[in-house]
């Protein structure tokens, strides 16, 4: 690969790095590595909030609106700026799809090769096309997402590798930068956040977010951060090791999550909770999202919002969702964008275009106009 200039802020560049270095790690002599990530809409979703009831206002931060569709790129920039600082040549990551696209991406921005693991079969198709169309040398394994993490560790102690999975710390950095924005766009925290949890970096790095925002007064209150595992991939809420995790949410297919602790200690420290959806109450939020609020989402990331109303339908004990104030601000983070997955959107239901004749009246007529 051709040795890249050193990147360098441009003045219309608002990635993550740019707009909160002041609580990044970064120097003067951090080579930023940005597609301008972050920034992404947080959506008020009426329907969504009328179906909760109480008087609450749900908000969806659609993450699929970073430049490679998914809340990895928030993580990526970091990691990868990090990486070329301290002199690496090639980065490697495991992957269900998303992690491999941003790394993909961003070490070709820095000049860097790109090394990804995955399961083979288990990547959909939108997210195995960006890793190859952005330059990565994509291995895949005949094993699962755990095991191609666990290879990552052992390949990556070589010293021409440096790991970019949530394992390492910046990525976790960049990843809290998401709870900084919604706290800047609300003016305060909300009241409860739901997010689905696969390898549980992202719920480690909202919760480190919040509470850092927090100490610094710009929030009153912290979160309760509630979890959603698919029902078949659940080893947090099950509190045991899945070892052949299975679900149509191949995003969050994992059995041994990395962030195993770290995500105990948000989800008790917070007075949340984990739960699971089922693959039918995933399908079924993903479908009712796009349908009632416009917002087009993947399988993994429709788990919170497939959550959210399971909570709703049916009170648990115990369970904070039931137990909020009226009037509660809720925050749903949607982690990727629905056409990362198409094949799984489209076999999951029954779509059949009207076919019709190029003429105006057959179309019309088809149409019941
Ligand atoms: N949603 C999507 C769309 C994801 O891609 C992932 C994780 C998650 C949720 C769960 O986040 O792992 O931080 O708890 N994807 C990783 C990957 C594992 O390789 O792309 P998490």
């Amino acid at each position: 690969m051709p040795e890249a200039s050193q990147p360098t802020i441009f003045a219309n560049d608002h990635g993550v790095i740019q707009r909160y270095r002041n609580y990044l790690p970064v120097t003067d002599n951090t080579p930023i590595v940005s597609l301008s990530e972050g920034s992404t809409p947080l959506i008020h979703a009426p329907r969504l909030s009328a179906r909760v009831g109480k008087g609450c206002t749900v908000l969806v931060k659609y993450e699929g609106l970073n430049p490679t569709g998914s809340f990895k790129d928030r993580g990526m920039t970091m990691a990868m700026s990090k990486a070329r600082e301290n002199g690496s040549k090639a980065v490697i990551c495991a992957s269900t799809g998303n992690t491999s696209a941003a790394a993909a991406a961003y070490a070709t921005r820095a000049g860097m090769d790109c090394v990804v693991l995955l399961p083979a079969g288990k990547i959909s198709q939108g997210k195995l096309a960006q890793a190859f169309v952005y330059g990565a040398k994509v291995v895949a394994i005949d094993g699962n997402f755990d095991r191609a993490l666990e290879l990552v560790r052992e390949i990556g102690e070589m010293d021409e590798f440096e790991i970019v999975n949530s394992i390492n710390p910046y990525r976790i950095e960049g990843q809290k930068t998401a709870s900084f924005e919604i706290i800047d766009d609300l003016g305060d925290a909300p009241h409860i956040h739901v997010l689905p949890v696969g390898n549980a970096g992202n719920i480690t790095a909202y919760w480190k977010g919040y509470r850092e925002y927090h100490a610094e007064g710009k929030s009153t209150r912290l979160p309760k951060m509630v979890g959603f595992q698919a029902a078949g991939s659940a080893p947090i809420f099950y509190n045991q090791v899945v070892t052949a995790p299975e679900t149509v949410a191949t995003a969050i297919r994992i059995g041994n999550p990395a962030s195993w602790e770290a995500a105990n200690e948000a989800l008790n420290t917070s007075g949340g909770k984990i739960d699971i959806v089922t693959d039918a109450e995933i399908l079924e939020a993903q479908g009712w999202l796009a349908a009632n609020e416009g917002i087009f989402v993947e399988p993994a990331s429709a788990a919170s919002i497939a959550g959210l109303f399971k909570c709703c339908a049916k009170p648990c004990e115990g369970c904070p969702v039931n137990a909020i104030e009226p009037e509660s601000t809720i925050v749903c983070t949607v982690t990727g964008h629905g056409l990362k997955d198409i094949d799984t959107a489209l076999s999951a239901r029954s779509f059949r275009t009207i076919d019709a004749k190029d003429d105006r009246s057959d179309i019309l007529g088809k149409l019941g106009y």
